[in-house]
């Protein structure tokens, strides 16, 4: 069945259909590349070439091949940087980019625009007609992002991933790996190898359940992954909370210089780091040197989350030595609201968590200038149950069903928190009751495109009833990609 034009998650800002107008993609098809786009056509060909089992051969723009019958890609500085344009006609497909990551957002409505079997790995004989017309969209927000807590239950390089790669079918360009927490430590330190030799072996992660960690070249591979679909990994270095599996490696990060048993419960709230102690900071810097240089990307998240065992002073002392150690590495802090207590250097993020409808240091650090990621969990932690009865999942934060974390928006959360003060949205997904990929598409489908929606989505474009409705039109697609998702009561799947 012909898609509507419109029918693409998240909403594109402009579409203007040509009703008597499309495209079939057939044997005949080829593919040209305008010189820049050559990565991401040979993407769409790869993406294309299993379900319609043709060649879709990728050759460069202007050649004797720029004839009817052509999908093109092109660039056009003109446009935003995540900015693009997508014209079907009769005779053939344009995609143009302001980058190549506004090519690959091109890429991804063209993939919602085919029949759902174009998600199939085999051949199907299927007419793989594109509705006419022009879509000129570009995000609300430049960070569109979602986390994955991978200190609770580790999941591997292929999983994260799998999940990436049904991550940007909606435009997420940031992932957050909550890589650090009391019950595990998740990256290799070359410097520090007792983290991951004694924190991310057998037994660690909630219930014992979790273990595994990623070597240096695991990270770099999950990455130039990440990179290749045009999207940053932020990695999250909680503290000075949440360090039980550190000094359990590190006796000397205790007061007492004694090692604590290692944790496998869910209590938060009980571990900290010493804030007047060198042997802290002499840490710190072992660690944010080393992820600093594996990470490509702005940001390091230094957590700065529910320090209770730390004094307010400390606190203040210990993010105070922290902050320029992300500055010395080349690095935007980005930490937990409860960070804001701090006055912040310029360039810092903070990332609301909480269900409070005020919040004075996400406020105080808006009206200083700094930027803010809105993840307010009663509407954006995929970890809540979506009802009641969900089996997986928490509920601190209330139950979030799809119309919960749809309808709401990031700049009316907070008062002092405004439209220019937002950097963007993140979906966090913490994993204490998860114990499998599949327990994380579950929690992740239908919510996270609702947020990815509330992230790219020009406001007076977004509706309720549209969205479900277009939703209902993605369960097909994820059934073909076996991807498992919740079939939420909000949604009137066919
Ligand atoms: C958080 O949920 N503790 C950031």
């Amino acid at each position: 069945m012909l898609k509507e034009l419109g029918e693409v998650i998240p909403a594109p800002a402009n579409v203007q259909p040509v009703a008597a107008a499309h495209f079939t993609i057939d044997a005949g098809t080829a593919i040209s590349a305008a010189p820049g786009t050559e990565r991401v056509a040979t993407y769409l060909a790869e993406l294309l070439r299993p379900a319609t089992g043709f060649d879709l051969p990728v050759t460069p723009a202007g050649g004797p091949d720029a004839l009817p019958g052509i999908v093109g890609l092109w660039l056009d500085e003109s446009l935003g940087a995540e900015e693009y344009r997508l014209e079907i006609s009769g005779t053939g497909v344009t995609l143009t980019g302001g980058t190549p990551a506004g090519l690959f957002y091109a890429v991804q409505t063209l993939r919602q625009l085919l029949p759902a079997d174009i998600f199939a790995t085999t051949p199907q004989s299927v007419r793989w007609t594109l509705p006419g017309g022009t879509i000129v969209d570009r995000p609300r927000f430049a960070y569109r992002g979602a986390m994955l807590d991978v200190a609770r239950h580790f999941f591997t390089v292929a999983e994260v991933k799998s999940y990436l790669d049904t991550l940007v079918q909606f435009k997420i360009n940031h992932l957050h790996l909550h890589l650090t927490d009391d019950q595990g430590w998740r990256l290799e330190i070359q410097s520090r190898p007792a983290l991951t030799a004694l924190s991310g072996g057998p037994g660690t992660g909630v219930d014992g359940a979790g273990p595994g960690f990623y070597t240096a070249a695991d990270y770099a591979e999950l990455v130039a992954y990440a990179e290749s679909r045009f999207v940053s990994v932020v990695p999250e270095i909680d503290m000075p909370g949440h360090v039980n599996a550190a000094q359990v490696a590190y006796p000397e990060l205790t007061v007492d210089g004694v090692a604590p048993a290692p944790r496998t419960d869910t209590k938060v709230g009980y571990s900290s780091l010493v804030a007047d102690k060198e042997e802290t900071y002499a840490f710190v810097d072992d660690v944010l040197r080393e992820v600093a240089a594996l990470t490509p990307g702005p940001y390091l998240h230094i957590g700065g989350d529910e320090a209770q065992a730390t004094s307010a002073a400390e606190y203040r002392t210990f993010i105070e030595r922290v902050l320029p150690l992300v500055a010395k590495y080349g690095k935007s802090p980005i930490g937990w609201h409860e960070m804001a207590a701090v006055d912040l250097p310029p360039g810092a993020i903070t990332q609301y968590w909480r269900t409070e409808s005020a919040d004075a240091g996400t406020a105080r650090a808006a009206a200083n200038g700094g930027k803010v990621l809105m993840s307010p969990a009663d509407r954006a932690y995929l970890d809540m149950k979506y009802t009641a009865k969900t089996p997986l999942g928490l509920d601190w934060a209330g139950v979030v069903d799809v119309e919960r974390a749809y309808s709401w928006d990031p700049a009316d959360r907070l008062p002092g928190v405004g439209e220019d003060a937002l950097l963007g949205v993140e979906a966090p997904l913490w994993s204490e009751t998860l114990r499998s990929l599949t327990d994380v598409q579950t929690m992740a489908f239908p919510r996270l495109p609702a947020i990815a929606e509330v992230g790219w989505s020009p406001r007076q474009s977004r509706d309720w009833d549209s969205f479900r409705c277009r939703l209902a039109g993605y369960g097909p697609r994820w059934d073909i990609q076996g991807v498992a998702y919740h079939r939420s009561a909000d949604v009137p799947w066919h």
